[in-house]
């Protein structure tokens, strides 16, 4: 039933949008319409204002808004899993009250503030630093690639408090907007993923009281290491959502077009591509839906995560780039949306961690 719902929605209110989505304009309107459907804050408890459904269902959202709109895929993803989540388990009680039902109400959006232009894949090299004043903490420093940064109304920031002790030494806080000191920089220039925001922040002597911490001092990295685990089924749900619409566009038009007096679909060459992008589709959705029951189950996903978010992103890369082979120079154009899926996937393979990272996760298991 979830999934036919968001199917509907991303058909009816998402695919008119998704035009004005690769202008450049941020899609408040759908925001609050997902708001109001309870997609904002799916596997969120009733109690604190989500919808009480299981991971599982949240990933089905992912990959379902993401065959229409990878950009609003992310956004959600964000939102929901390094957004809203970090607080929803590491927050106090008095915190999980305050933010959590404004959170997955959608009423509030969540960014989060990890990487910074010197310490991407090397995240605990982060330099933003936080230093203890009375009861509040000074933060100074800046992030680079902050997705829903500028529309975001809650940000979880990462801060070292001692830099020689690399990840040790970092703790996260609750940011509100309106922060003085929190300043808004220059939106990112994308290749794709048009219509979600992208940007630099500046951090000015931003003070934060200490009951805006989350979780103790020197607990920072573990908090965004255990919601990137997480984060990373979203990414991997988004991909697949991405591999599967340029698959099907791919199929059909391999069907109707026609050259040397036949559908360019009795030709090998073209079915046995369609063969592999089906095959390969396949095997992401298992390890995605796989590594979704895991956590829905309560156990530890870090490595499956990333097996899935490496193969499934991968794959998009490769069924996209063969999608624009199977509509020929017509791929090439803005006349099919197969270019747009080709710019949208490119940057699944980069974020919430590179693949190679990704590939670090898993041999550590191994
Ligand atoms: N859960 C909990 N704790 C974890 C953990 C996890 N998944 N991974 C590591 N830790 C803990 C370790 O146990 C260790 O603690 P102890 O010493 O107490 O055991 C501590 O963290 C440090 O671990 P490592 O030595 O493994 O850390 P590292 O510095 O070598 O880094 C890394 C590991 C996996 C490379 C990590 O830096 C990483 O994931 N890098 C990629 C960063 C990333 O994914 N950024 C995404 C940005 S957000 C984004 O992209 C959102 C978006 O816009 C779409």
């Amino acid at each position: 039933m979830l999934r036919k719902m968001v199917r509907d929605f991303a058909e009816q209110e998402v695919a008119p949008f998704v035009e004005k989505m690769e202008q450049g304009i941020f899609p408040r309107e759908l925001l609050k319409k997902m708001g109001d459907l309870g997609l904002m804050g799916i596997p969120i408890p009733t109690k604190y204002g989500g919808a009480g459904m299981d991971f599982t269902s949240y990933i089905i959202a992912i990959h379902e808004l993401s065959k229409v709109s990878a950009a609003l895929g992310v956004i959600l993803s964000v939102h929901t899993s390094v957004g809203t989540n970090p607080i929803f388990y590491f927050g106090t009680e008095e915190q999980k009250e305050t933010y959590v039902p404004k959170l997955a109400s959608g009423k509030y959006l969540g960014a989060f503030c990890l990487t910074e232009e010197s310490a991407g894949s090397d995240a605990s090299a982060l330099k933003t630093k936080a230093y203890k004043e009375g009861n509040e903490y000074i933060i100074n420093g800046s992030k680079v690639f902050i997705t829903n940064g500028g529309e975001a109304d809650v940000y979880i920031v990462f801060a070292t408090m001692d830099e020689r002790r690399k990840d040790k030494g970092i703790t996260a806080f609750i940011v509100e907007k309106n922060t003085p000191g929190l300043i808004i920089g220059k939106d990112e220039k994308k290749m794709g993923l048009n219509g979600s925001r992208t940007v630099q922040l500046t951090f000015d002597h931003m003070r934060i009281p200490q009951t805006q911490r989350l979780g103790e001092e020197g607990e920072g990295f573990k908090i965004a290491m255990a919601n990137l685990d997480v984060g990373r089924i979203g990414i991997a749900a988004q991909a697949l959502g991405i591999a599967e619409a340029a698959y099907e566009q791919a199929l059909q038009y391999a069907k109707s077009r026609h050259q040397f007096d036949r559908p360019i679909i009795s030709n090998q060459g073209v079915s046995f591509k369609l063969a592999d992008m089906a095959t390969k589709i396949e095997a992401a959705k298992l390890l995605v839906y796989r590594a979704a029951q895991l956590r829905t189950q309560g156990r530890k996903v870090g490595k499956e995560a990333s097996m899935a978010k490496l193969f499934s992103t991968q794959t998009a890369m490769e069924v996209v780039t063969e999608a624009i082979q199977i509509f020929g120079g017509y791929g090439y154009t803005k006349d099919y949306p197969v270019e747009r899926y080709f710019r949208d996937a490119k940057v699944t393979e980069i974020y919430e961690g590179t693949n190679e990272i990704q590939r670090i996760v898993i041999s550590k298991y191994l």
